[in-house]
């Protein structure tokens, strides 16, 4: 019983006319998902500024827009499409749960309208491979159709007590997997959590110390609630040659909490995040773009290891064939960050 297609056919299109899939997830600087309300006509009208500040906008058709707006938001997605040239910036749309009564339409009305500009489709409530497969085979009879010259990816939320119980089925489902994105707030509520809030810490889940020799003060140190889920979301994703993301941080007046969790999941191995707020577009860049300090550093271990193997000490610290890769993941993503944006670029010396 197997329940993946033959290696051999495993990029063959799934539909007559489609394209080929791509064989690896397209390099490209993906710091924050932008998320735009496209119901909304003032800040559609404002998405001209904002594209060269982001790397990705997103339309959001999902959680946030009333049921009463779900149409006017696609249109209103299918219009801001239309009207600008994305260049370097990717374009993404959220669309409704496929459970949903908006699902299908905004699949066949946006791919029919807009499908040759769209980059990723993202897919909320993803609760196992079954939900790719169907998503992935619907995408490439749409781009048989529209005879479109290049896959649409697709990314998961992963927001559902069932789709972290199939996280690696849900990576390996589909040659069009582009990523997984970490959903706080439906988790929370899909595995019956207590907090209501969006992303970030709680205050009372944490360790106690235990009492010193002569009683006093015992610390209390919060921990973070999204670990254990993180953890499996970036081993899934990298296992699999996807690219794993923090959703989103939903308390905007605390700009120290979000830039803490950011920087949790960058250290984790994520590569971005979502941005709700514009004060959020900042915060993220500062975090996934990489301290120059770091870079530097990686720098000085790649010369002192020319061919990557061996051992050297830089400063006291051991280097060896281990170290030189993590100084090359640093210096990849260093270098994709340089291309985008020449202030960082003259900090990392590149
Ligand atoms: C995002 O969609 C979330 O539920 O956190
Ligand atoms: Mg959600």
């Amino acid at each position: 019983m197997t329940t993946s297609r033959a290696p051999a056919r495993h990029f063959a299109p799934l539909a007559i006319g489609a394209p080929e899939p791509f064989r690896q997830v397209p390099v490209r600087l993906e710091r924050m998902i932008h998320f735009v309300p496209p119901h909304n006509e003032k800040i559609r009208a404002r998405v001209g500024e904002l594209i060269p500040q982001v790397d990705v906008v997103l339309g959001n058709l999902e959680d946030a827009v009333p049921a009463d707006a779900k149409v006017a938001a696609r249109r209103g997605f299918i219009e801001l499409a239309r009207a600008h040239d994305f260049g370097p910036t990717g374009l993404w749309t959220r669309i409704n749960a496929l459970n949903s009564p908006w699902a299908l339409d905004d699949i066949l009305e946006i791919v029919a309208a807009v499908g040759a500009k769209l980059d990723v489709v993202m897919l909320p409530k993803v609760e196992g491979p079954w939900d790719i497969h169907y998503l992935d085979q619907l995408l490439a009879q749409l781009e048989g159709k529209h005879a479109l010259p290049r896959p649409i990816l697709i990314h998961a939320i992963l927001e559902t007590a069932e789709g972290v119980n199939n996280v690696e089925a849900i990576a390996r489902a589909s040659p069009r997997m582009h990523g997984m994105s970490l959903g706080p707030a439906d988790l929370a509520a899909s595995r019956g959590m207590k907090t209501t809030r969006v992303g970030g810490g709680h205050p009372s889940y944490g360790v106690l110390a235990d009492p010193g020799p002569g009683g006093g003060t015992r610390n209390f140190y919060q921990q973070d609630l999204w670990h254990y889920t993180l953890a499996r979301m970036v081993d899934a994703c990298m296992a699999f040659g996807l690219k794993p993301f923090y959703g989103p941080f939903g308390d905007f007046s605390d700009a120290a909490a979000c830039e803490a969790q950011f920087r949790n999941a960058f250290l984790h191995g994520c590569v971005g995040a979502w941005t709700l707020h514009p004060t959020q577009i900042d915060i993220a860049k500062r975090v996934f773009s990489l301290d120059p300090a770091e870079v530097a550093f990686a720098k000085r271990i790649v010369e002192a290891m020319p061919d990557g193997t061996g051992a050297a000490m830089i400063d006291g610290k051991m280097q060896d064939d281990a170290t030189w890769k993590q100084a090359k993941v640093i210096l990849d993503l260093a270098t994709l960050v340089a291309a985008r944006d020449p202030e960082r670029r003259a900090l990392y010396g590149l």
